[in-house]
């Protein structure tokens, strides 16, 4: 479906690079089907060595040949960008957008189009092609586009359909949550070390330590809860350990560290919304 598609990918920085990546790696187009912007031409040279891609600074040029348009700037530019690719857009455009923090309607409005609008909050690990991403379809997005849009995604890791109202819990869980499991493998480094250790040798093992509970969790669809009773003897390590971790309330930090980031992204959300409604206004 998505290879009969030409594809613009609007600002092609960490995420835009990742996703073109992942859709070409996955053989899901061609590279000259897909069209990247960015503000440095320096930027488009290394994109049309690393992939192959057609390349321009101007975006509503690669908006006007492109059926599918994914915006991946940052959140303060979309007004500037809206604007720049406006005239260029037809109401058959697919327009996705992974800015965090702006809605489908803030987009639709000031595009003023009744078109297909999906929101996507990828997070990081994309670039390896393992990212955890939440979409969600805006008024006028149909089953096609949400399948081209899943496509797309699932390029670069899985893909979870919510309501968007899910999108700022998307947005302080998965999109934010790299965070939180980079300070795990830190921490986890520093007690290697702190107990002897080579820090390479902590670094190495805290690593895969994560990575491989997480694909034991996904590949085996077991309850986390019951893979930790399976790793915990009586009288044993890891119950000593987890006493400790119980004691420091580790699992009610990560739940309000979610609770605030997720407040945090609805308090953004409204402000850029307010911001992009009063912009627009200003210019009609
Ligand atoms: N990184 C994440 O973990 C993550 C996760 C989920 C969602 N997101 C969302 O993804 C978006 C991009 O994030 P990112 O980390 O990829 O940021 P980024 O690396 O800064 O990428 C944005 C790119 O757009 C370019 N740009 C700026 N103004 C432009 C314009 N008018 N036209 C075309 N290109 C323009 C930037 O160039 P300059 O660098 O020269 O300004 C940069 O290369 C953000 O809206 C963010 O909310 C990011």
């Amino acid at each position: 479906m998505l290879m009969s598609k030409t594809i613009a990918i609007i600002g092609s920085g960490n995420m835009g690079e990742a996703l073109l990546g992942g859709l070409i790696k996955a053989n899901l187009t061609r590279p000259e089907n897909i069209i990247a912007t960015d503000i440095f031409e320096s930027r488009l040279q290394t994109l049309k060595d690393n992939w192959g891609v057609q390349t321009t600074l101007k975006n509503n040029k690669a908006v006007e040949k492109a059926d599918i348009i994914v915006l991946c700037v940052k959140p303060q530019t979309i007004q500037t960008v809206l604007q720049q690719i406006k005239p260029a857009v037809k109401k058959e455009h697919l327009i996705i957008s992974i800015l965090a923090g702006i809605n489908t309607y803030t987009i639709q409005s000031v595009l003023d189009k009744h078109n297909p609008v999906i929101r996507a909050m990828p997070n990081i690990p994309a670039v390896v092609d393992e990212g955890a991403t939440g979409i969600c379809l805006g008024q006028h997005a149909k089953k096609v586009h949400k399948e081209l849009a899943m496509q797309i995604f699932s390029s670069v890791g899985m893909v979870e359909v919510v309501p968007e109202s899910l999108m700022d819990v998307i947005t302080g869980m998965s999109g934010s949550g790299p965070a939180y499991i980079y300070m795990v493998i830190e921490a986890l480094t520093d007690g290697g070390v702190m107990m002897g250790l080579p820090r390479d040798v902590a670094t190495r093992l805290a690593t895969q330590t994560v990575l491989g509970s997480a694909k034991l969790v996904r590949e085996t669809n077991v309850h986390p809860a019951v893979l930790k009773d399976q790793v915990t003897t009586p009288g044993g390590t890891a119950i000593s350990a987890i006493k400790e971790l119980e004691t420091h309330g580790l699992r009610p930090m990560l739940i309000r560290a979610v609770e605030t980031a997720t407040n945090k992204s609805k308090q953004l959300s409204q402000l850029l919304t307010e911001e992009n409604l009063k912009n627009q206004k200003a210019r009609k």
